[in-house]
């Protein structure tokens, strides 16, 4: 009895808090904020950047992103101008633990994680550019935990390149291979740089409410133990 009392109070507020474990939601694309029921985006700055292996682009030569910080459980990534909401692009082969989300009718519009495990610096996203004049830029949601998380943040501009690109790179032909081939460099210029994309403000209300859901846990297993 008391188990079943213990399982039926708290598996909704566990449940509410959880947000999306296995990915956001098509109606996540344009405002990009989860809907964890209780949660806000931090305020504080964020320990998270949002790397490219490149300052230019080629239409359909892959563009490497990856999010330096402390590993992550959750995210919503996307390509994007300063001229719409749309998601630019295509994504390629999701790296582990990720998968596509379809954003503005393009089914490989956006990345989203496909479980809660922990991803970090070595999760390589592929990105191939649309015809597009430019520049884009990579816009990121981080959930590091599941009430705590970074909304918008952003990478450095990606400009159009002029003419075939440089050097030897890896070709529109290559769907599928480029995120294990861009691991390496990914990774490596990404470790340990921290971002200071936010801005400061209000801080720790997502730990506030964590810390309430708890102490209601442990409240009820008082009285009810
Ligand atoms: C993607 O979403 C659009 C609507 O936003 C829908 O029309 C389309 O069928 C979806 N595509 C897939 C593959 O689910």
């Amino acid at each position: 009895m008391e188990l079943l009392l213990t399982v039926l109070v708290l598996v909704p507020i566990l449940w509410c808090i959880d947000g999306y474990p296995t990915g956001a939601h098509s109606d996540a694309c344009g405002p990009m904020i989860p809907r964890h029921v209780g949660a806000y985006p931090q305020h504080t700055p964020s320990p998270y950047s949002v790397l490219t292996n490149s300052k230019m682009f080629y239409p359909g030569y892959p563009v490497t992103v990856t999010i330096a910080g402390p590993q992550y459980r959750g995210l919503l990534l996307q390509a994007r101008s300063h001229e719409s909401n749309d998601a630019l692009g295509s994504w390629q082969l999701p790296p582990p633990d990720t998968k596509f989300l379809n954003c503005s009718n393009n089914p490989h519009g956006a990345m989203t994680h496909s479980n809660p495990n922990l991803k970090g610096v070595t999760t390589v996203y592929s990105w191939v550019p649309p015809d597009f004049h430019g520049p884009i830029y990579f816009m990121v949601t981080v959930v590091q935990e599941r009430t705590v998380f970074w909304v918008h943040l952003s990478s450095i501009h990606v400009f159009r390149g002029s003419g075939p690109p440089p050097g030897p790179v890896a070709g529109p032909g290559r769907a599928g291979t480029g995120a294990g081939a861009g691991a390496g460099a990914g990774a490596g210029t990404g470790a340990g740089r921290a971002g200071a994309l936010a801005t400061g403000g209000q801080s720790g209300l997502a730990e506030q409410t964590s810390i309430v859901a708890l102490v209601m846990s442990f409240l009820l297993f008082a009285i009810l133990g």
